[in-house]
């Protein structure tokens, strides 16, 4: 057994302790080297903290300013990359209140003045992913107008629809790219929302009860321009929901953009050649010379895998804590930074890839044609001269039968024989069976008709801010 040193704690809350921490406690309890991602927030936080502590006469305005000397200092050594993070202090909090401390004296011990950690890593957290969220904001857009220029491009553009992933119905490939834009849409609103619930000031809970001593959070909040300030200090310090908002955010995002992978790698197969991804965003394999692969879409889908499992792991670590805080917590911030690194970076090649695809739009045609794909548009056709819609069903499905024993499509049957089926049947039946017949006369709202999509993507455009 290792020698236990009984020299006594020299930690900065080491009052109590009469031996100094294990060696294996301190590395295993250390979140240095993930937190300190955080600093640019956790100074932010402390010089609001500063300010105001000043303000209400905790500490005098030279105190303060030493304070916020010390800091600014601090933060421009971290930013050039010469600041030592030591894993003895645990956390970015004690890494640079100690440098603080060193640096600047005295003052330095009195920035801790009705604060705890508990409410002020919960500060730091809620600063950083309000700035996240504004990011995964500006990236979502970014994919959005990707969409929307490809759109542009191919308006007009006939494709099947699938259903069950067979064919269905023939639409608009603008159509099918701005439901991309749509989904992506919701993801935006969905974000701006728990924006709104990570934009809310913690700080003065302190450990979990508040403090005795005179503090303004109201000018804390304003100061770090926080819409409101917590109610409940309680609540407070062990609450991680915005982080856990955040992350289902992001898993919906990344889900989204998996579903579009899955299309990407569907459709740049020989079977389906309905697009080509460049050279550039492809890789080979190392034994078949032939293969041009589709990893960069398959890696998108793949991390759908850690983004889930990010929002699982933080569910459960949250899920049987009593009130308030407990260490447990401290196991979110690795979660969310690797399932917002993932996405961020997701979203960033999605928009590369999808100015680097080209769809096939005569492949894309010729597939439109078959699969009898029409016969929803003669069966409208039948219900127009009020034949009951089941019974046009059933008609159309008996016309489907033949032309499949026959093996032609609908519109390949004579006149006569289509008459044989139903004595509605008129010589202008022909032009529903048309494909571009049948996306035209999709004129629903939200349907696939040119000019719907017309309509709709002029108003994405003014939306994103692109000039059409
Ligand atoms: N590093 C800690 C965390 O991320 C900061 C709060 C620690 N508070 C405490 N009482 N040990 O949760």
């Amino acid at each position: 057994m290792a020698a236990e040193t009984n020299r006594p704690s020299d930690k900065m809350w080491g009052g109590r302790f009469a031996e100094a921490t294990a060696a294996s406690v301190e590395a295993f309890s250390a979140s240095i080297q993930y937190d300190a991602r955080l600093y640019r927030y956790d100074i932010m936080g402390s010089m609001a903290h500063a300010r105001m502590l000043a303000r209400q006469g905790l500490i005098t305005n030279e105190e303060r300013d030493a304070i916020l000397r010390g800091l600014t200092e601090i933060e421009a050594e971290i930013d050039r990359g010469e600041f030592v993070f030591k894993p003895e202090l645990e956390d970015i909090h004690m890494n640079i209140e100690k440098a603080l401390t060193d640096r600047i004296g005295a003052a330095g011990a009195k920035l801790h003045t009705a604060r705890s950690r508990n409410d002020q890593v919960n500060l730091d957290f809620r600063l950083y992913l309000r700035d996240e969220a504004d990011a995964l904001d500006a990236l979502l857009a970014n994919v959005q107008r990707a969409f929307a220029r490809q759109a542009r491009k191919h308006l007009g553009a006939v494709m099947p629809g699938y259903t069950h992933l067979q064919r269905a119905q023939p639409v608009l490939l603008s159509h099918h790219l701005l439901a991309y834009v749509e989904m992506f849409q919701r993801d935006r609103d969905r974000l701006t929302d728990c924006r709104r619930r990570i934009d809310i000031m913690p700080l003065g809970a302190a450990a979990m009860a508040g403090t005795g001593l005179p503090i303004d959070r109201h000018w804390v909040a304003a100061e770090l321009k926080f819409a409101a300030i917590t109610a409940n200090s309680m609540d407070t310090t062990g609450d991680r929901d915005f982080a856990l908002e955040t992350l289902f955010c992001l898993n919906l995002i990344q889900v989204h953009l998996s579903r579009l992978a899955e299309e990407l790698v569907l459709w740049s197969t020989k079977e389906f050649d309905f697009a080509r991804i460049g050279d550039r965003y492809c890789t080979g394999s190392s034994i078949m010379p032939q293969k041009k692969n589709p990893d960069i879409p398959e890696l998108i889908r793949g991390k759908t895998g850690r983004v889930t499992g990010a929002l699982m792991a933080l569910l459960m670590t949250v899920k049987g804590l009593p009130l308030t805080y407990n260490r447990d917590l401290q196991e979110d911030k690795e979660q969310v930074f690797d399932a917002l690194d993932t996405v961020k970076a997701s979203l960033a090649i999605t928009a590369e890839l999808l100015d680097h695809t080209e769809f096939k739009t005569e492949r894309l045609r010729a597939a439109t044609g078959g699969g009898f794909m029409t016969a929803t548009d003669l069966a409208d056709y039948l219900v127009r001269r009020n034949l009951p819609f089941r019974q046009a069903h059933g008609v159309v499905g008996r016309i489907v039968a033949l032309c499949q024993d026959r093996d032609c499509e609908l519109a390949d049957l004579p006149l006569a024989e289509l008459q044989q089926f139903s004595a509605l049947i008129e010589a202008d039946v022909f032009d529903v069976l048309t494909v571009e017949g049948s996306v035209d006369s999709r004129l629903s709202a939200g349907g696939t008709s040119r000019v719907r999509v017309e309509e709709t993507l002029a108003g994405v455009e003014r939306f994103l801010g692109i000039p059409s």
